[in-house]
This record gives C-alpha cells, structure tokens and sequence, in this order.
C-alpha cells in the first residue's frame, strides 16, 4: 500500500509515519519539499498536518470533493477532505459523536480549513430542498460571524477574534439536518482600541465602504473611515487584501438566508453605527474640570439609534448613580473615566450583540424534527498569538490554546501511552512535552493566574493592575514558567518591563502586560447605562440587555472565570467524543505565497508536539475497541461468531480475527481491548463488512420475504379451505336438493308405473309420457339400418305398441323408399328379373331361394352375335342316349340357339317353344318343349344349366313366355322325336347324379332340400352348381371301377 501510494504522488511522503526515519530534519523536509509543489497536506497517520500555502490552489473545487467521497483514507494524496470523509463515514457507521480539532497558531489557516470541511460536508451529504435550506444556512452563517467577529492583526488580515465550535447534526441518514455554534469570548476590546497595524471588527469598514448613501444617511454614518475614531487607530483602515464592498452584500445576502428578518437587520447596522457613533463622542471638561457633553450631535445619533433618551445617556456617561437608601447622588466623571464608560458602553453593545447574532444563527440553524442521531463538531478557535505588546486577551486566547494543547496531548499521546500500559500492551514509552503545568499554572483553583486576577478583582481596597503583578509575583514565585522582571535574572530582566509578566507556553514565550487586566477581566458597565439599555427601543440592544442579566444585582463572574469555565465545558463535551485532527502551521509571517520560514515552521512543528505524535503513532496501534464492541461490529464476518458468540468477548474476537487472517504483528489483544495496527488492515476488515452487510441483508430480506410469503401464504390457505368449505356446503345443499327431488321422482315413477294401468291421474300419465319417451328416445338410437333387418326393431312397452308398429311400417317405407331411390340403373333391372324369377319359381323349385342372391348376368358367353339377348354354357343330354355334351346356349330375339364351338348344333324358334319344364328339385335340368311339327326342330331339349335361373328369367323374358313355364315333379315327359316318347325323372339322394335310367329315361338325381342343413358335407354339395357332380363323373370314368353302378356305365356308354 505504502509503495502505491508513494508512486501516485511521488513529491515526498504523504504519511510522516512511513518516514525512513523519525528527526525533525527529515520531517521538515518531506514538509518542505511537498509544499514547494503546492502540496501542503500530509498525513501522520489520520492526523493532516496542513501548511498555509497564502495562495488559493486548486484543490477545492467540485470534482476534487467528488474525488473524494467515499473513499478511505489513504487511496488519494492526503487531503483535507479525506479526514472530512473519514469523520463523515465513521460517525454514520458507529453512529457515535466526532469532532475536528483545528489548531494552529494565529494565521495558520484554521479557519479555512473549517471552512473548506463544511463546504465539503454541503457538498458530499445528500440533498433535498429542507436539507439544501439547512446547508445554505451553514455555509452563510460563516461570512455574518467573520464579519462581526474576525479583524485584521499583525498576524492575520481575518484573524478570527472568537472561538466557535460548531456541531453539525447528522441523521441516521447522514443528511446534515441541522447545526448549533458555540462561541466563545470575543476580544471585545478591539471595538474600542486596536493596535497599530491592526483594524477593528470588519463589519464596521464593510457598512462604512459598503452601505449606500440612503442606509447611511439614516445611520448618521460619513461614508470615509477615517472620520471615526474606532476606525482608524490602526491607522490601517483601507487595506487592498480586504475586499470590504463585495464582503458587506455577501453579508447582507447572508443576513437573509439565516432568516434575520428586516427590522432586526436595521437594529443590527443600528448598533454597529451607534458604535461608530459612541467613539466619536468626546467630552469637554467643565468649569471644575469633570467630563461634560454639551449639544453632542453623536450622542444624538447614538440616542436615536439605540431609541433611547439622549438626556439619560449623556448622565450615564458623564456621572455615576450611587444608590443610597433614601437617595440618589450623582458622581461625576473625570474626562477619563468619561472615555472609560463611553467605551465600556461600546464594548458591552457590540459583545452582546455578537452573542445575539450567535442566538439567531443557532435559531435558524435549529433542527426542529429531532432527528439528530449525531453530531461531527468543529472547533477553530483564535490560534495562538505573540504581539509586541500582549494583554488580556491574549493571555485568554493562549490560555484557550494552552487547554486545546493539552486536550490533544490526552487523547493522543498521554492517553494513548497510558492506554498501551493498561492494556499490557508491550510499549516503550515517547517522552513528550505535557504542558499540563502552564495549564495548571493559569486555571488552578485558588492558585491559577485567573483565581488570582479575579481576586484581585473583588477584593475591596485600591487594587490595581500592579497590586495584581505583584500578587502574582508572591504567589508564582518559582513556577517555572512564569518570569516577571522582579522575579527574572539579569539577562531576561532586560528583556521585561516592569509591568510585564512572562509566561512560558508550549508554544513560546509570552510577555504579557498587565495594565488593564482588571479592568478587562470586570468588564463592569455601571448600573445606570446598564438600565438605559434595557429601555432602548432597538429591539437587539433591549434584548440583549435585558435578558442575559437576569440578576443584575448580582456581581457576574469575571470574564476570565466564565471562559475558563467555558472551555472546561468544551473540553469536557469534546472528550466525549472522537477526535479527528488538523494541524495547520504557518508557513511564513508576511502572509507571502511560496514562502517557507524553516524556522518558523521547525518552531510549530515542535510546539505543536508533531513528532511527538508521529513517534507514538509509528510504534503504536492505529485503531482500538473494546472487544464487546468490535465483535458486535464484525462478528458477522465469522461463521463462529455470527449471530451469537457464546463466550468471552476476547475469545470471539480472538476467534473472529484468526478467521480474518490477522498476522501476528498486525493486532495485540490487550485486557479489554483489541488494538489494530494499521489503518489498512482495518480497511480491509471494514471492506469485508461492507460486502458482508450488503450479504447480510439479503439473507434477511429473503428471511422477511419468506416470512411474509408464509403468511400470505397461510391466509391464502385458510381462505382457500373457508372458500372451500363454503364450496362443500353449497354443493352439498344442492346435492340434498337434488337427491329430495330424485325421492320425490322416483316416488312419483314408481307410483306412476304401480297405477300405470288405473285410471288416468297425474302421476301415471307422467310415468307413462316418460315411457313413451324413453322408449322413443331408445328407437331412436337402435332404429334398424337396413330393409332386410326385420328383426331388430325394438320391442315396445303395450303403451305406445300401436305407435310402434306404425312407426315400424312408416320407418320400413321409409328405407325401401331410401333403397329405392338409391339404385342404379343395372340393380332396378336386376331386381324387376328377380320379381319375374319369384313370380315363376317361388315356392315351387326347391333351389330357387338360392338364386336369390346371385346376380343374373346379361351374357355368360363372351361371344355374342349382335342380337344375342343371353348366352350361357349348358350340359345338353343327348336325346337318344342322354350323353351330356357341353353347348352354349344362346338366346336372340327370336331363338335360341344350341351352339358347340361356334357351329350351330340346334335352332330352337321361340315361336316352335312350347313349353319349359323343370323340376322342383334343386337340380338344374331343363326341358325345352319344342314343336315337333316343324320338321328342323330336332325334339324337346334336354340340357343342364348352372345359371338355371338366370337363364330361365332371361328366356321368359326374352321369349315373352312366362306362361310356358311347368315345374314338375317327379318326371318331366319329353318328346325325343316327332311321336317317340321319352322321360326325365327327377329323384333325390345322397350326391346329385344323372344317369340314364334301365327304362331309357334320363334319371336326375339331385340332393334332397331339406337335408342341405343336415351335415356340412351336403351343405357343401348343395352349394355346388348340379353339373360339376356330372362332370366329375365324367372325368373319373376311365379310372373309376367299371364295375360301378350304371350311372358309371351310362357315361361310358
Ligand atoms: N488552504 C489555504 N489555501 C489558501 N490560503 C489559505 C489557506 N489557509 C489559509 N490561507 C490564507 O491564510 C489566511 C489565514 O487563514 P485563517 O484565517 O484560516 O487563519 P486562522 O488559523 O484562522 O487564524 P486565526 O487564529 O487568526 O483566526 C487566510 O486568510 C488565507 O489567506
Ligand atoms: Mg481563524
């Protein structure tokens, strides 16, 4: 870290504590080398030593602020704004009060440094237009209090001649809500006398310079500086550093935006003119050589200003009120005393009026939501200071720095090393110089300089100023660090007047003189003024008067005693809270930019106790808490810590940072706390925090979601099973509902069907619409598809039997009426041959139910001639011998032909036919009775037709003789020539046969009808056409046994 840090800014060191080595030479080298390339802030540790530049650098505007936010310390050259951040992040993190310590001799630039915090602080804190109200008023606060309370001396051109420590509140937020200022003792004496080279309070050069001509007019005021005496003792009062104009608007802006309304304003430049009018007033003596004021036209002004009796007020200033028990008697003043008064007035108008101008800042700077959760204060007091001549104030303002000293010494060095030795840390002590003594020198009860001078004060008798350097000289006669040219030796004595007392403070050598210490330490106003005052009609002036002496009766306390006090409540408040420090030093005393006084700042560096400091923070611990406190912070970090550590809190830490990795040299456990090296190394257990918070509330926030989904979750649920239930219930009403009203139906059936025969009521005419229906609805569904299916109608219940059977006609009709518009051409034809089939045959030949089926072809010959009307193949019998010949048989329009191959065996004229003979068996013989008259007819044929039926139809038709049809039974006669007779019989048997019979008739056997059913075998011959039995014979006859039946014969034969 130290290497990066030295290559990002390789002028010098940035922190002292990485040094090579620890002497004032190199110290102030590494200071001189960075402050000639304007780098004037460098580090001992988190302390920022600052080095006055007297030029303004560019280091303070917006992008630099930026730049810093949020960083730690030591990741950016050092810089002013990095301990603001450091303070800033810290105090939100612990949520615990800081406070800034700028200390630094007189023109050191404590000031700015205060200044440029709180420019950072309104720059970096978040905003809003309340929050944005609160940091203008902040930041304009600071150019009203300058104006009234800072001066150019010697040392500095805006010398701040009061102490001001500044709280900035803060919310859990880290929005800067609000802000209260302290301030303490203003050099009051300024107002009426200022050195040479010195000016008096700038608000009265600014009104003076910057008021228009109407505002002055109305004050009384010349618009020249020089005309008043307050002014111009100095004799500096126009100095080209000052900008007075441009500062008097800044202040009356400024004035507007910490709400001081326009009466008060007016009151206020009242007071300041009054003032200016006051050290104008001069007095003449009069006859008995007293102070007298005749027609004055600025006490005038001064009367009308404060709105208060000009009379009353030149009495208050020129005689002094002593109250008898019955009487007034009236004192007058020397001229002297006069001035004395005079300015004591001024003195008391102007101081009051600064603390009331305090009030209001604080008024409106007031957080009125109470949401303060802490506060970074800032403290920039009068730094240290050494004139040629050095009084009362002075002594306080060294005093001041004196305690501030000491206050750094406790919480660093002497804390710090007590703090090591409580702890049993292993330490080797750094001699530092404590200047608890000087402190002690000035504050001791009863002893101190101030219980003395306050002694001084009240003791009746002739004390003076002397009486009260002599008292010192009894009481301090040894202390080491307090001289006085009785006390001195002869070379110091040189160097003393006789009023002169010298105190050795931390930071130097002071001689102070005491002429008007006690007069500056009662700052004493006599009652009558003091009452004039509290009549005034300006509104301030009254209030002030009035309000902050409640008891005026009382003796108040010196002015000495109430600043000690003060300063010990300072110390007290800042004790409790953590320190941060900026220690300015001046870089040379002509204010002269670029130059560097090495004595000068050697001197500082030494008084300031700065390697003091560097020594202890290079051999010791950067960070230390108690154990309970840094394992409440970081337990987190550790599994075995988190949530709870069950144990000591040593332990859990001990355990919490072996688990972080603590190198052995990085921390020391001491007896209650732990103490952390490096800065680095707590960074780095602080990173780890920051990413373990971020960890941490997710894992809550998933743990609260959770939660809440659970919830919502159990809601839902509950509402869901309420819904549910309701659900249930509804439907189970329903259900009830249903199931009574399927009681009350079936009742209703029941009885309709017990009295479906009885005379006609409700019920049974209901039962009986419901069978009709039903039984409707169930016909619906089964009608039957076909004409043919005569047997699946549905059976109806005897109600609706008759609509039934009407039904049944009606849906028949209806699929005939289908059927026959569905048929074609060919199937009509089909079916008017089959009607003269049934018309010839039905019931009267055994085989016609078969023919049924089949389909009757135009042809069965594949030849025709052009009239052929029909042609089928036939097994004609011879008419002699009955020898079966296959011929086709062809029908024309007038004849039918007897064919083999092609030639014309016989000619049968339809006209020669006389009749057709078949038998009521299931053979498939035809006889064709022909006209035996005509002499080419060759006698009736007789001839086997597979397609008997077919052909038989065709012929009918053909022929036109349906009339010469004769189905016979038992023999058919036949006539084989012209007068010789022959016969078919017909018979029935096992397997058909024909065969020519012993009697010369041709003998058909057929198989009997009724036994086709009786054995698969005859059902199979029945199935056969008659002629393939004939056939068969025929084939077997030559391997058959010769010696069978004549059947077999016949066929041989
Ligand atoms: N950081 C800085 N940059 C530029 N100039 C500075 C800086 N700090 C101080 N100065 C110059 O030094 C002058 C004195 O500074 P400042 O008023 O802050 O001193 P101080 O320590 O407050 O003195 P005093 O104790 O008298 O009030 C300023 O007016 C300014 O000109
Ligand atoms: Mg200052």
């Amino acid at each position: 870290m130290e290497g990066a840090l030295i290559a990002r800014d390789k002028v010098g060191i940035q922190d002292f504590v990485l040094l090579d080595e620890t002497t004032e030479t190199a110290f102030l080298d590494n200071l001189k080398k960075r402050f000639e390339k304007d780098l004037i802030y460098t580090y001992i540790g988190t302390l920022v030593v600052s080095l006055n530049p007297y030029k303004e650098l560019d280091i303070y505007n917006p992008l630099q602020m930026e730049l810093y936010m949020g960083v730690t310390f030591f990741e950016l050259p050092p810089h002013i704004y990095a301990l603001a951040d450091n303070a800033y992040h810290a105090m939100l993190a612990e949520l615990n009060d800081h406070f800034i310590l700028i200390s630094g001799e007189s023109g050191a630039g404590k000031t700015e440094a205060s200044k440029k915090i709180l420019q950072y602080y309104a720059f970096s804190c978040p905003s809003t237009a309340r929050l944005n109200s609160v940091r203008d008023k902040m930041l304009m606060s600071n150019p009203v209090l300058e104006a009234f309370g800072n001066a150019k001396t010697l040392k500095n051109d805006n010398s701040s001649r009061f102490g001001k420590y500044m709280d900035i509140q803060f919310n859990s937020e880290g929005e800067a809500v609000g802000g209260h200022i302290l301030n303490y003792l203003l050099e009051k004496s300024r107002v009426v006398h200022q050195n040479h080279g010195e000016r008096n309070f700038h608000i009265f050069y600014q009104l003076v310079e910057g008021g228009d001509e109407a505002l002055l007019r109305q004050l009384g005021l010349e618009k020249d500086c020089l005309y008043y005496n307050y002014l111009t003792q100095g004799e500096c009062a126009i100095v080209s550093s000052i900008t007075d104009k441009t500062d008097w608007k800044t202040v009356k802006n400024a004035l507007k935006v910490i709400e001081v309304n326009e009466s008060d304003t007016s009151d206020l430049f009242g007071v300041v003119a009054s003032v200016l009018h006051l050290g104008n007033v001069e007095f003449d003596p009069d006859s008995r050589g007293y102070a007298s004021l005749n027609n004055n036209t600025e006490l005038r002004w001064v009367s009308t200003l404060l709105g208060v009796s000009a009379q009353t007020l030149q009495e208050g200033l020129t005689f002094r009120k002593i109250e008898t028990q019955n009487d007034q008697v009236f004192s007058p003043f020397t001229i002297d005393h006069a001035v004395y008064v005079r300015d004591a007035l001024a003195k008391a108008i102007y101081g009051r009026t600064f603390t009331w101008l305090v009030h209001q800042v604080n008024e409106s700077l007031e957080n009125k939501d109470e949401t303060k959760m802490a506060v970074i204060g800032l403290l920039d007091i009068y730094g240290f200071e050494v004139f040629y001549v050095n009084s009362f104030e002075q002594f306080c303002i060294n005093y001041c720095n004196e305690k501030l000293q000491q206050l750094f010494i406790q919480l660093t060095l002497k804390s710090e090393q007590e703090e090591y030795q409580a702890e049993d840390i292993e330490w080797e002590s750094v001699q530092f110089f404590n200047n608890k003594i000087i402190c002690d020198l000035v504050e001791e009860r009863y002893r101190g300089i101030i219980s003395i001078l306050d002694e001084e004060c009240l003791r009746p008798g002739d004390a003076t100023d002397l009486t009260f350097l002599e008292r010192l000289e009894e009481k301090m006669g040894n202390h080491p660090h307090f001289v006085t040219h009785r006390l001195a030796d002869i070379t110091t004595r040189k160097t003393l007047e006789r009023g002169d007392f010298r105190l050795l403070h931390y930071a130097g050598e002071v001689t102070y003189c005491v002429v008007g210490f006690l007069d500056k330490n009662n700052d004493l106003l006599y009652r009558n003024i003091k009452d004039l005052m509290c009549q005034s009609k300006n509104a301030i002036v009254r209030e002030c008067f009035s309000t902050m002496d409640p008891d005026s009766r009382r003796r108040p306390e010196t002015v000495a005693t109430q600043f000690k006090s003060s300063l010990l409540k300072l110390t007290e408040s800042l004790l409790a809270k953590h320190a941060w420090y900026v220690r300015c030093l001046k870089s040379n005393e002509s204010k002269k930019p670029g130059q560097l006084d090495e004595a000068l700042v050697r001197h500082q560096v030494k008084y300031l106790g700065l390697m003091e400091h560097l020594r202890v923070r290079r051999a010791g611990f950067a960070y230390r808490r108690r154990y309970d406190v840094f394992l409440q912070r970081y337990k987190p970090l550790c599994p075995a810590t988190w949530p709870h550590w069950i144990g000591l809190p040593m332990d859990g830490v001990e355990v919490l940072v072996q688990h972080l990795g603590y190198l052995p040299y990085e921390y020391k456990m001491g007896r209650t706390k732990i103490f952390i090296r490096h800065p680095r190394t707590l960074y780095a257990t602080e990173d780890a925090f920051e990413r373990c918070k971020h960890e941490l509330a997710t894992k809550l926030q998933a743990k609260y979601r959770g939660y809440r989904a659970k919830g919502e979750f159990r809601k839902r649920k509950e509402a869901a099973t309420k819904i549910e239930s309701c659900w249930r219930g509804a439907q189970a009403r329903k259900e009830k509902e249903r199931r009574v009203w399927a009681v009350k139906v079936i009742k209703k059936f029941i009885n309709g069907y017990v009295n479906r025969r009885d005379a006609k009521t409700t019920e049974n005419s209901e039962y009986l619409a419901f069978v009709r229906q039903s039984y409707l609805n169930r016909l619906k569904l089964k009608l039957p598809k076909t004409v043919l299916d005569k047997t699946s109608w549905l059976p109806a219940p005897s109600v609706c039997a008759e609509a039934s059977e009407m039904l049944q006609k009606i849906h028949t009709r209806l699929l005939v009426r289908k059927y026959v518009r569905g048929l074609t051409q060919q199937k009509k034809a089909q079916l008017q041959m089959k009607v003269v089939t049934s018309a010839i045959f039905k019931g009267k030949k055994d085989s016609y139910p078969q023919s049924i089926t089949k389909t009757f072809l135009d042809t069965r010959i594949s030849e025709q001639d052009i009239n052929m009307k029909y042609s089928v193949p036939v097994i004609k019998y011879d008419r002699k011998g009955f020898k079966p010949r296959p011929r086709q048989l062809i029908l024309t329009q007038a004849t039918a032909y007897l064919v083999e191959e092609a030639k014309i065996k016989q000619r049968v004229s339809y006209t020669s036919l006389k009749g057709i003979s078949v038998s009521n068996l299931t053979d498939d013989i035809i006889v064709l009775h022909i006209t035996c008259e005509d002499p080419k007819q060759k006698g009736d044929l007789v001839f086997q037709c597979d397609h008997l039926f077919e052909f038989l139809t065709k012929l009918s038709m053909v022929a036109n003789k349906q009339n010469a049809f004769q189905v016979v039974k038992g023999s058919i006669k036949i006539e084989i020539q012209s007068g010789k007779q022959s016969a078919v019989d017909f018979a029935t048997g096992q397997e058909p046969m024909v065969y020519k019979e012993k009697n010369g008739h041709l003998m058909v056997v057929s198989v009997d009808k009724s036994a086709d059913t009786v054995t698969g075998v005859r059902s199979r011959h029945a199935k056969k056409p008659f002629a393939y039995f004939i056939r068969r014979r025929g084939d077997e006859e030559t391997s058959e046994d010769r010696t069978d039946t004549g059947c077999i014969r016949y066929h041989h034969s």
